[in-house]
């Protein structure tokens, strides 16, 4: 199972509009995608409820709202046939209790906004990620709401040498994503060649993740640790 994680202590940091991109992008492709929402805020809960019934199926957790039915721990685990999982986190998490989940990630994403304070903060959670991690190859950054402003590129730039973090893709600021999102939809599924450069960006992020999917000898022996996500879900 490809698990990605996208986080970033910022709020409004765009990991919801990545993580429902992405969940789109990988239902679309075949895979049997689940979109985890951690967030009590369920923004990806709301998104996923709008989705049009006839629109590639995205298995959903809402950790947060679990069914009375049943018991809350097996609600909110990923249903076992899943082979792409997408977890869209809270803004200020507990990392600690997040710590677990992020270290069975296949991927972590972390979107970030083109201020000087947004790039600041990240080198914070940066610091946090390599305590808990056996290496950050898995981590990458990801530029959301660019301008044509070539000063903030620099600092990107510079952030991403200094972390020796990659910076995967450069998100535009767009209605694109709004536009989609109002509908439960990602731009891989909307028609029209002004979502072009949107399609083109989500592949990126979606190949590179890709990329970091488990062999399958390693998938069989890193079943999931269902404490990971109990925990998580309180960060
Ligand atoms: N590339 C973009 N272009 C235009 N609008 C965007 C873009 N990315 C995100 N947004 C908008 O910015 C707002 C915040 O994005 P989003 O909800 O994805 O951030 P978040 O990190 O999940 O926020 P929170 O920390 O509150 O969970 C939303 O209204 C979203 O539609
Ligand atoms: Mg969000």
């Amino acid at each position: 199972m490809l698990r990605i994680v996208v986080m970033n202590p910022k709020g409004g940091s765009g990991k919801t509009t990545l993580s429902t991109n992405l969940a789109s992008y990988f239902s679309r492709c075949g895979e049997v995608t689940t979109l985890m929402d951690l967030d009590p805020q369920g923004s990806s809960v709301f998104w996923a409820h709008k989705r049009p019934e006839n629109a590639s199926e995205i298995q959903l957790v809402d950790a947060h709202n679990s069914p009375h039915n049943v018991t809350r721990s097996w609600a909110i685990q990923p249903p076992r046939n899943t082979e792409a999982l997408i977890l869209d986190t809270p803004a200020r998490p507990d990392l600690t209790n997040l710590s677990p989940l992020l270290r069975e990630a296949s991927a972590i994403l972390i979107p970030v906004l083109p201020s000087e304070f947004d790039l600041h903060a990240v080198v914070n959670t940066v610091q946090h990620l390599r305590r808990i991690l056996p290496s950050q190859k898995n981590i990458a950054l990801i530029i959301n709401r660019t301008t044509k402003s070539s000063e903030f590129k620099k600092i990107a730039d510079k952030l991403s040498k200094q972390l020796n973090l990659p910076v995967i893709a450069h998100l535009r600021d767009t209605r694109n994503y709004t536009q989609a999102a109002s509908r439960g939809l990602g731009v891989f599924e909307m028609d029209g060649s002004h979502y072009e450069n949107e399609k083109t960006d989500v592949l990126k992020i979606a190949e590179w993740c890709e990329a970091k999917r488990p062999s399958e000898s390693e998938r069989t022996i890193k079943r999931m640790n269902p404490d990971t996500i109990a925990l998580a879900s309180i960060a």
